[in-house]
């Protein structure tokens, strides 16, 4: 069980993530957004670990966001930045200016896609980057905060 004073992980899922359920299901699987957030609040309580929950399609609420972590004491962020991954200098500068240690995740195994999905401009700041494993990347993102927190 989580308590005020467990740590805290803030989930950001970024533009189109919350189509999944119905979007390209081939790719990104047929569970929902709503439903995925569900599992992982859970496992989230079960590790004791306060977990947040947060989309957005818009890169400015993105930004704001991480921003706003620092005063809200995030320990961990774990966020998909969807296609902003391959584009945005800004989300970029926002975790460089906040300091918080993140996690990027991918459902999909961007490099076995479009030549555009191979670059980030997050992964060489990032933690650590999970890619390709689906939905069950967020829930190996959780236990990685975990032991990000942990290990301080
Ligand atoms: C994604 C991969 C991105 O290239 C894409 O734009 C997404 C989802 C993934 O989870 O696999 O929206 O981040």
């Amino acid at each position: 069980m989580s308590t005020a004073d467990s740590p805290k992980v803030l989930l950001i899922n970024g533009p189109n993530l919350n189509m999944i359920g119905t979007r390209e299901p081939h790719i990104y699987g047929s569970t929902t957004l709503i439903q995925l957030e569900d599992q992982l609040t859970q496992k989230a309580k079960q590790l004791e670990i306060a977990l947040t929950c947060f989309q957005s399609n818009i890169e400015g609420e993105i930004i704001t966001k991480i921003q706003q972590a620092k005063s809200n004491n995030i320990d961990v962020i774990i966020i998909n930045p969807g296609a902003y991954t391959h584009t945005s200098i800004g989300i970029r500068d926002a975790f460089l200016s906040v300091q918080i240690p993140f996690i990027e995740i991918h459902i999909s195994n961007v490099y076995a896609r479009e030549n555009f999905r191979h670059h980030s401009y997050l992964s060489d700041i990032a933690s650590g980057i999970l890619v390709g494993h689906g939905l069950f990347g967020y829930e190996l993102a959780l236990y990685r905060a975990q032991n990000i927190i942990s290990s301080r």
